[in-house]
């Protein structure tokens, strides 16, 4: 983790862009895959195989020890849990969390799916995640300050009685996977001195849970984050360039849910 935030300068702009744009690809590709009937494992595969077809490294394998491709979390899961051999069923709510390195530059982000008919809560948390997400990013300008992010999220999550998650962050992301500065969710105050400036690229991936806020790590496998009280948990995530002009989204996809998105 570098230890102060990287402002790339308008060369290196189109190399973060390649990266996350073929990581945006590859969510596309997967999502007619990712439904029920089908393993985790096999998700996995897909990720790995695409990625390495394509010239690229799937950059969570290896990582800290992590064994797989991807992140895929369902329901009560909200972050790093582990493929293998489940099947996805009918009411699920899943995540996958892809990053790519294409040249040595990473691209980061996750979708949540719905498989088929889920509950009505189910349904709520995974549209106020998603919409917390661009209500964030939507709220930045150049020189914004990372606190933002975390009262947006959590004032919009508050009307629900969402708990946001405060154990993992966004973060910083370009030449490295995390970097400064850690993007909190709900507000904290050192964040205030933190300013979004051209040329930071950082991502913002809120994890919603329908009870606390509160999570436990799987102490057997090391990975797996659950929440405390096992209630479901969603999650969006992206990775974003702060430019002159705004915010500018680098891992938007062709066919996934746009801004505005109704689930
Ligand atoms: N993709 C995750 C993130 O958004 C990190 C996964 S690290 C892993 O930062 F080791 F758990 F894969
Ligand atoms: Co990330
Ligand atoms: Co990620």
């Amino acid at each position: 983790m570098s230890e102060n935030p990287v402002i790339y300068k308008p060369f290196e702009w189109e190399r973060l862009r390649i990266a996350s744009q073929f990581n945006a690809q590859l969510m596309d590709h997967l999502r007619p895959y990712v439904k029920p009937g089908i393993t985790t494992d096999e998700i996995n595969q897909i990720v790995h195989d695409y990625t390495v077809s394509h010239g690229n490294t799937p950059a969570t394998l290896g990582y800290m020890g992590y064994p797989k491709s991807c992140c895929i979390s369902i329901n009560e899961v909200v972050c790093h849990g582990i493929p293998d051999d489940t099947v996805l069923k009918e009411g699920d709510i899943v995540n996958v969390d892809i990053t790519s390195i294409v040249n040595g530059w990473y691209g980061d982000q996750s979708e949540t799916f719905l498989m088929g008919q889920v509950s009505d809560e189910a349904r709520k948390l995974v549209q106020v995640t998603f919409d917390s997400l661009f209500l964030a990013i939507n709220s930045l300008q150049p020189g914004s300050s990372v606190l933002q992010i975390g009262q947006v999220i959590s004032d919009y999550a508050r009307d629900d009685n969402f708990g946001v998650v405060r154990q993992y962050q966004g973060h910083g992301i370009g030449r490295e996977f995390h970097t400064d500065p850690g993007i909190p969710h709900y507000p904290v105050s050192s964040s205030e001195r933190d300013l979004l400036l051209p040329g930071m690229c950082f991502t913002i991936e809120p994890m919603l849970n329908a009870g606390s806020w509160k999570t436990v790590e799987d102490q057997s496998d090391g990975w797996t984050v659950r929440t405390k009280d096992n209630k479901l948990s969603a999650q969006f995530e992206h990775t974003i360039l702060m430019t002159e002009d705004g915010p500018e989204i680098l891992t938007l996809t062709k066919e996934g849910p746009q801004a505005g998105h109704k689930f």
